[in-house]
C-alpha cells in the first residue's frame, strides 16, 4: 500500500512536472507569438514619398528606420500590467510650421513639462513652412512640405534618447514618436485637454508667470491616470510667452532637467561638423567629432550624437550674424521697445525682474529712452564696423579675463553673400588666422536640410560666442551653451 501510494505520488509528481514544463513551454511560445505578432502589426512601413522625391527632398530613410526601431517603440503593450503601463502626453498643437527655433524652444519646454508630469513625451516631425531649405512648390502651385524627422536634428531625450547619461533610465519614460503614439493611443482611449479651457480651470491667464504655469500644468497632467493625454487647441508655452520675461522663472527647474542636461545634436550634425572641421580648427578634429565605426547598423550612426557637455573647440570664436529679412523685424522691435527674447534675457539686463547669478555681461547699460531711440537697432542690426569692433573687444577680453587665445572665427549667417564676403575681409584685416562663414560649409543633401542646426552646433561648441539678443536661434544657443556648462562670460551679444 505504502509503496503503491508512494508510486502513485511519484507518478503524479512526474505528471505535474511534465504539465508544468508543458505550460511553461506553451506560455513561452504564446509570449513569442504575441511579441512577434505585436511587433509585426505595429511596426510601420517606411513609405516612399513620390512627390517629395520629385521635389528633390531627402528622405532620411536611415534616420526613419532608426526612429522606428527605438527600443521604447517595440515593447508589447498588452504584456504590461495596468500599473506598469506607461503614460504619454502629446502636445498636438504645439507650433510647428514656423521657423525651426520657434519650434525647438517649445518642444524642449513641453518635454520638460512631460518629464515632470511623469509622462513620456511625444515628438513630431518638423515641417518647415517658413524658410524651407528646399523648394516645396508642386507644378500645380500647391505646397508639399518637407518632412524632417526629429532625429535629424537632435539625439537627446526630446528625440527619444536616454533621459540619463548612463542609459539606466526607465525605457517606458523615454519620448516616443508621433507615429508610435498613433499606434498606442487610439482616439477612443485619448483624454483630450483643451489649452484654453484647462487654463481657465487651473486659474492661469496670459499674464501668468512661467513657474506658476509649469507647476499647475504638471499637477494637472500628473493627476490624470489615463495613459494617453492629448493637449490641443493651442500652446501651453506660446510664442508671446517666449518673448517675455515670464519665461525666466522656469530656468531653475528647467536648467536641471535631463531634457536640457542631456541635450545632444544628432549624428547627422556630427558628420557635417567633421567634414567641415578645418574651418574651426587647424588641429585634427577632437574625438567627439570623429567617426565611430563600431555600430554600423544604420548608415548615420557611423557618427555619435554630439552632447552639449563636450569640451568646447579651443581657439574658436563663433558669431551669429542674423541678416536677410531681419531688418524689417528689427525696425518693428525698435518701435515697440522690445527687450531681448527668450533665454537671451537670462540675467543680462539690470531691468530684468529675475536677476539670476552669475550674470551674462552685455553692452546694454542704456536708459529706456536711449534703448528705444537707437539701442534696439544697434544691437539687432549691427553695422559691419560695429561687428568688427565688438569682435575685437571680445577677443581682447578673452585673453585678459580667461587667458583664452581665440584664433579662428566662424560666422553663422543668412546674410547676402557679397555683404558677408566684405565683412570677412574687414574681420580678416583685424588679425584673425582664419575667418569662415556658413557659405563655406560643405553639406550632403540631408545635412543641408538641417544646416541651421549645424550652425547652432558650431555656435554651441565654440569656446566663445557672440549672438543676437533678439533672435530665437541665439536664445537656443544660449540655453544649450549653459546646459553644456559653458561659462556665462563666454556668451556675448551685439
Ligand atoms: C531614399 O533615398 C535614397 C537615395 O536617394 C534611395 O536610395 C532610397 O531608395 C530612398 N528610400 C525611400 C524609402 O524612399
Ligand atoms: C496638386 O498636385 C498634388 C499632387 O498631384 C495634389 O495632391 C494636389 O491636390 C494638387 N493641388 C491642387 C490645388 O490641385
Ligand atoms: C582658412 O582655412 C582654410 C582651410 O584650412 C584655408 O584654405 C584658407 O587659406 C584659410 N584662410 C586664411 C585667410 O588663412
Amino acid at each position: 500500500m505504502n509503496t503503491r501510494r508512494t508510486g502513485t505520488r511519484r507518478m503524479s509528481r512526474h505528471q505535474i512536472a511534465c504539465l508544468r514544463l508543458g505550460l511553461v513551454c506553451l506560455s513561452f511560445v504564446t509570449y513569442l507569438w504575441i511579441c512577434g505578432h505585436w511587433h509585426r502589426s505595429t511596426k510601420w512601413e517606411i513609405l516612399v514619398d513620390v512627390l517629395a522625391e520629385s521635389l528633390g527632398h531627402p528622405n532620411f530613410s536611415n534616420i526613419r528606420i532608426y526612429e522606428r526601431d527605438l527600443p521604447q517603440h517595440s515593447l508589447p503593450r498588452i504584456l504590461y500590467r495596468e500599473m506598469e503601463r506607461p503614460r504619454y502626453v502629446f502636445f498636438a498643437n504645439a507650433v510647428n510650421g514656423l521657423g525651426w527655433n520657434n519650434v525647438l524652444q517649445e518642444q524642449l519646454l513641453n518635454a520638460h513639462l512631460a518629464h515632470l508630469s511623469q509622462r513620456a513625451y511625444v515628438f513630431p516631425d518638423f515641417t518647415p513652412s517658413d524658410h524651407p531649405p528646399f523648394p516645396d512648390k508642386l507644378p500645380n502651385g500647391s505646397r508639399h512640405l518637407l518632412h524632417i524627422p526629429m532625429n535629424a536634428f537632435l539625439s537627446g531625450p526630446v528625440a527619444g534618447g536616454a533621459l540619463s547619461c548612463d542609459s539606466k533610465d526607465h525605457l517606458l519614460r523615454r519620448a516616443v514618436s508621433e507615429k508610435w503614439w498613433d499606434v498606442l493611443c487610439p482616439r477612443s482611449e485619448v483624454v483630450v485637454l483643451n489649452v484654453q479651457q484647462t487654463m481657465l480651470e487651473i486659474l492661469l491667464d496670459a499674464a501668468s508667470d512661467g513657474k506658476e504655469i509649469l507647476t499647475k500644468w504638471v499637477h494637472k497632467l500628473a493627476s490624470i491616470s489615463d495613459p494617453c493625454v492629448r493637449v490641443e487647441g493651442g500652446s501651453v508655452f506660446d510664442y508671446e510667452f517666449f518673448n517675455s520675461d515670464r519665461l525666466l522663472s522656469i530656468w531653475p527647474s528647467y536648467s536641471e532637467s535631463p531634457i536640457l542636461e542631456n541635450f545632444a545634436w544628432s549624428p547627422l550634425i556630427t558628420a557635417a561638423l567633421f567634414r567641415n572641421s578645418h574651418l574651426f580648427s587647424a588641429d585634427p578634429p577632437p574625438p567627439f567629432l570623429t567617426p565611430y565605426e563600431a555600430g554600423r547598423t544604420y548608415g548615420f550612426t557611423r557618427f555619435l550624437p554630439l552632447p552639449v557637455s563636450e569640451q568646447p573647440i579651443s581657439g574658436l570664436l563663433a558669431i551669429h550674424v542674423r541678416r536677410g529679412d531681419y531688418e524689417a523685424q528689427c525696425m518693428l522691435l525698435a518701435n515697440s521697445g522690445a527687450q531681448f527674447c527668450g533665454w537671451n534675457a537670462l540675467g543680462t539686463l539690470p531691468r530684468s525682474k529675475y536677476p539670476l547669478e552669475p550674470q551674462i555681461p552685455t553692452q546694454l547699460d542704456m536708459s529706456d529712452a536711449e534703448w528705444r531711440e537707437g539701442g534696439t537697432l544697434h544691437h539687432c542690426w549691427p553695422s559691419p564696423e560695429s561687428i568688427v569692433a565688438r569682435v575685437h573687444t571680445v577677443r581682447q577680453d578673452a585673453v585678459v579675463i580667461r587667458g583664452q587665445k581665440l584664433k579662428k572665427l566662424y560666422i553663422a549667417t543668412n546674410g547676402d553673400p557679397v555683404w558677408v564676403r566684405n565683412l570677412i575681409q574687414m574681420l580678416a584685416a583685424d588679425g584673425w588666422d582664419n575667418v569662415s562663414s556658413s557659405f563655406d560649409m560643405e553639406f550632403e543633401l540631408e545635412e543641408r536640410a538641417v544646416a541651421q542646426a549645424v550652425d547652432m552646433a558650431v555656435l554651441t561648441a565654440a569656446e566663445v560666442f557672440i549672438g543676437n539678443g533678439f533672435s530665437s536661434m541665439t536664445s537656443n544657443v544660449v540655453q544649450t551653451r549653459l546646459a553644456g556648462g559653458r561659462d556665462r562670460r563666454t556668451i556675448n551679444f551685439w
